[in-house]
């Protein structure tokens, strides 16, 4: 049997990462026929909005409007979803793997919530899902995860996974801005959607979690059994106390597993979370993103570089087209399975069980006998306290309630407790009356187990 010349891709979805896949492909396409000895010919660009294809480097013949060409297509060996959202993408990578097409997809929000689902049909039709661009972007995590460090068990992994919020909180940082003004700032520089919940509120976050958590653990840990607190409550206040004590304030995903053999418990979270200056996280600045694997054969991990933008996620992309044409070329097109489940008796930690150290920002009555009552209720709670510091009052700038009259900030560092432990600890703590407003509560990561 001769060896297929080429991989017939209908890319459907031509916005901005459609309009990066078409650029680079057509740009280098030389360079990656030689590299995998074939070539990755672009059969159909279609997008529902066909003013979007006018301007593309691609004949017009190839171009349409209409998905069911694409579909309905014998040659097409490979289906490219870059449309985006939970309907109509679902639809249209489910008819495709029914009709036995290889499907890669930079959908987050669908592999998050239906990932399960998706990579059953995927198997039911001996087919396979790719998903490199789901996650960081340009960063090539998810092959990392299954080919390169195939020989480990992943004990913790930790991701700054959002280019908008570490923009937001690194401009924060760097030029002690409101998150409102450092908010408009990404806005106008394109970094946040003018609705920007999404990203700000962790959701975002929380799909990629969800991913390399169900991959890295192999089982569908499920959108619904992440945690996950967005940023819009982090304050200059507490960044400029942190810088202080000698942390940055970060958006984290936290997956961790007990490593307990073939059951075991992982905790998936997001939430700002204060890092060590001495960690290699707490300079990654800006829109990129970073991510440390801890593999218990490769030790610590870390992976930097664009998390999102037409060419590094373009990059990704590509790279796993490469992986469908090599599968097409040695005739199999699970070389390499996209997703390995094989624990079934693993279980997702809810957060009640999530042990952390804690910074928690009260702000109280300026007045004698405050720390001994916050105290009280702390070590009622077997919850021990590993530093208080007092502050003066800040200077409140008008519109933002950082601090009143009579009142100071009293920061108290806890030493690991339990997360249900602290919040019925701080619930008593916001009910006494010299505490003026919800205490401010934040995760402390020391990294114990990483490299530091
Ligand atoms: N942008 C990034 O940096 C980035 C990074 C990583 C992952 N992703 C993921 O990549 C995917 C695409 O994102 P994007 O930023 O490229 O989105 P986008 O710019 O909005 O592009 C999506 C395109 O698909 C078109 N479309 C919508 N429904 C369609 C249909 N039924 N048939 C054909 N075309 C249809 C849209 O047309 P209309 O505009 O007319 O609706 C639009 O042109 C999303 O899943 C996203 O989460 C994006």
């Amino acid at each position: 049997m001769s060896e297929p010349k080429q991989l017939n891709v209908g890319l459907v979805g031509a916005g901005v990462v459609g309009g990066g896949v078409v650029k680079h492909l057509t740009r280098n396409a030389d360079l990656i026929t030689e590299r995998l000895g074939m070539r990755i010919h672009l059969k159909w660009v279609c997008d529902k909005d066909e003013s979007r294809l006018k301007d593309l480097p691609i004949p017009v013949q190839h171009l349409t409007g209409e998905v069911q060409k694409v579909l309905q297509d014998p040659d097409v060996h490979v289906v490219v979803e870059l449309v985006g959202g939970t309907g109509f993408a679902k639809t249209l990578i489910l008819d495709a793997l029914n009709r036995g097409k290889v499907v890669v997809t930079a959908n987050k929000a669908l592999l998050a919530h239906d990932g399960e689902e998706l990579f059953s049909a995927a198997a039911k039709n001996s087919s396979n899902i790719f998903y490199e661009a789901s996650v960081c972007g340009g960063i090539p995590i998810i092959k990392s995860l299954r080919e390169g460090f195939v020989a480990n068990h992943f004990p913790i992994i930790y991701g700054i996974v959002n280019g908008t919020c570490n923009y937001i909180l690194s401009r924060m940082t760097a030029d002690d801005l409101h998150f409102e003004e450092a908010l408009e700032e990404a806005q106008s520089r394109g970094y946040a959607e003018a609705n920007p919940a999404l990203d700000i509120d962790g959701v975002d976050s929380a799909h990629k979690a969800t991913i390399l958590a169900s991959l890295a653990h192999g089982f569908w840990t499920g959108f619904e059994n992440t945690y996950v607190e967005g940023i819009r409550q982090v304050s200059r206040l507490d960044i400029q106390i942190a810088r202080e004590l000698g942390y940055t304030i970060k958006l984290l995903a936290v997956v961790k597993s007990d490593g307990d053999g073939n059951s075991p418990a992982v905790e998936v979270r997001v939430h700002p979370t204060l890092i060590p200056h001495s960690h290699v996280l707490s300079s990654v600045n800006g829109v990129f993103n970073g991510v440390v694997v801890n593999g218990d054969v490769v030790g610590d991990t870390m992976f930097y570089g664009r998390g999102a933008g037409a060419d590094a996620t373009a990059s990704a992309v590509i790279s796993d087209l490469a992986d469908a044409a090599l599968n097409l070329k040695f005739g199999s097109k699970q070389r390499v399975p996209a997703f390995v489940a094989h624990r079934l008796h693993a279980r997702v930690r809810t957060i009640d069980d999530v042990e952390s150290r804690y910074y928690l920002r009260l702000t109280v009555e300026d007045r004698s006998g405050v720390i001994a009552k916050v105290s009280q209720i702390l070590g009622d709670a077997d919850i021990s306290i590993a530093s208080v510091l007092q502050r003066e009052a800040p200077e409140p700038k008008a519109g933002h309630t950082e601090a009143s009259s009579g009142t100071v900030p009293l920061i108290m560092m806890l030493h690991t407790a339990k997360d249900r432990a602290v919040r019925e600890a701080v619930a008593k703590i916001d009910g006494l009356s010299v505490v003026k407003y919800k205490t401010v509560v934040i995760r402390v990561e020391n990294f114990d187990a990483t490299t530091k």
